[in-house]
């Protein structure tokens, strides 16, 4: 099959990659950094997998990367994934899915034939794929418009995409579910992956509905960490273990930590957010109070930094981590950027690592006046506390007291829990989250 995609982004590299290794797949992007990076067979960002995709489909060329003026062949599969971040009041700024509207309005026959179908991949607001795509083939009876919302985590996005727990379609017509059921069949042949399929509006309503209630099972833990950390002798880690046993709950997303990030959950909280308001007129409490536990978590780690050192004023700190999740060089709205700036604030010398540094955009770091360290070990010495950020596999294997040895006073301050079940060298002071910090 020929497919064509639009947005080079994360979603839409990682899935033109993986639809490469059995179609052929042209890649279409108005920046030109990002489509020489397909040439050069490197991604702009880092994602575990990937690489290897990339460089195996681009030199059979069954991927290849274009400037959206360049000549297209028509394709029978046309995805839509570019952004969809928040405006300044939160809601969807849809600018980059206007614009490919009106692009494959303008050169439609360049993009399509009889047969092709328009797929909306981009989480967008129900009824967006029916506003922007349906009037590009009004009157075209052989061409089809479908929602197809992808569920792929960054840092398991290979994984998420070559196996994924369900396939959602959203479409009007019979034979838009049929042709795409068929290439998830096949795409997918030998693996039992449900396919659902349903309105348009349904279908975007579902991914929001997904992204709400995970970020919801976070702050959920999150704000029970932040009663735990009062009650001396409690762990917030024992009693979600013991919540997540139950099979009606599952014991995944209930990690207390210091919030959560990237470019997902908080701009698809604050546009559901968004929308519910401008439609009912009614505010959702619950959603709303998901994004305000999260604000004030990654500040917790410096409260407790705070209380152990005094004054920061020309301390040097060790920052562990810097992108919002392990396996990714994204730092969308990671929970680093916040930490950081508060250390800045309060005077501290700020030392960072992160196993992908040169792969991140450290351009928004750079104003808290960072030390950038590819070395743990320069990161660390002399430090006179280190906090853990990212749970990197990488420091999850750490020895202790190696991983302290040249620190001047050694204090770690784990945001993530890695250390929070392992023996501590009595010489080491130890706090994480979801605990109570002072001495009982
Ligand atoms: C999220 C969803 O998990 C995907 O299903 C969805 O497709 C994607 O958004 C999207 O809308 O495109 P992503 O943001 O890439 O994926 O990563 P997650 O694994 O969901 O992590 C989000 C944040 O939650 C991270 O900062 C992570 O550290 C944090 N988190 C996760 C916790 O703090 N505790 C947990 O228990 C789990």
């Amino acid at each position: 099959m020929n497919i064509s995609i639009f947005g080079a982004g994360y979603v839409g590299t990682t899935t033109a990659a993986c639809f490469a290794l059995k179609h052929q797949v042209t890649l279409i992007d108005i920046d030109p950094e990002k489509i020489k990076a397909i040439e050069n067979r490197k991604p702009f960002f880092y994602e575990e997998g990937l690489d290897e995709i990339i460089q195996k489909v681009t030199a059979n060329k069954s991927l290849r990367a274009i400037h959206i003026d360049s000549d297209v062949p028509a394709s029978d599969l046309v995805f839509i994934c570019v952004g969809t971040p928040s405006d300044s009041s939160g809601h969807i700024d849809l600018t980059q899915v206007r614009d490919v509207a009106k692009k494959l309005k303008q050169d439609l026959s360049k993009f399509a034939r009889d047969g092709s179908i328009l797929v909306m991949k981009s989480t967008v607001v129900p009824g967006t794929t029916r506003r922007y795509l349906n009037p590009i083939v009004q009157n075209k009876t052989k061409l089809g418009v479908a929602m197809n919302p992808e569920f792929l985590a960054q840092g398991s996005a290979v994984r998420d995409t070559l196996h994924p727990n369900r396939i959602v379609i959203g479409a009007d017509k019979d034979w838009v579910f049929e042709k795409l059921k068929t290439f998830y069949w096949d795409f997918y042949a030998g693996q039992d992956i449900p396919i659902l399929t349903m309105s348009l509006e349904s279908t975007e309503f579902a991914k929001y509905a997904s992204n709400a209630l995970l970020a919801t099972k976070i702050s959920f833990a999150n704000e029970l960490a932040n009663i735990v950390e009062t009650v001396p002798n409690a762990d917030i880690g024992e009693i979600m273990n013991v919540v997540g046993l139950d099979h009606r709950i599952m014991p995944k997303f209930l990690n207390a930590g210091i919030g959560f990030g990237g470019s997902c959950f908080p701009k698809d909280l604050k546009a559901l957010i968004r929308f519910a308001e401008d439609n009912t007129g009614y505010s959702s409490p619950i959603l709303q109070s998901v994004l305000n536990i999260n604000k004030r978590r990654p500040l917790y780690l410096v409260k407790i930094l705070r209380e152990e050192l005094g004054s920061l004023d020309d301390k040097k700190i060790a920052v562990l981590g810097l992108t919002f999740k392990p396996g990714t060089s994204d730092i969308r709205e990671a929970p680093s950027l916040d930490i950081i700036s508060a250390l800045w604030r309060y005077g501290a010398e700020v030392y960072v690592h992160d196993p992908v540094l040169d792969q991140i955009d450290l351009r928004p770091f750079k104003r808290f006046d960072v030390k950038f360290c590819k070395d743990i070990y320069d990161c660390l010495d002399s430090a006179e506390a280190c906090i853990l950020v990212t749970e990197w596999a990488e420091y999850q294997k750490l020895d202790l007291s190696e991983m302290t040895s040249s620190m001047k006073k050694k204090l770690i301050i784990d945001g993530r829990r890695i250390f929070a079940n392992k023996k501590m060298p009595s010489d080491v002071q130890y706090f994480t989250v979801g605990r109570r910090s002072k001495k009982t």
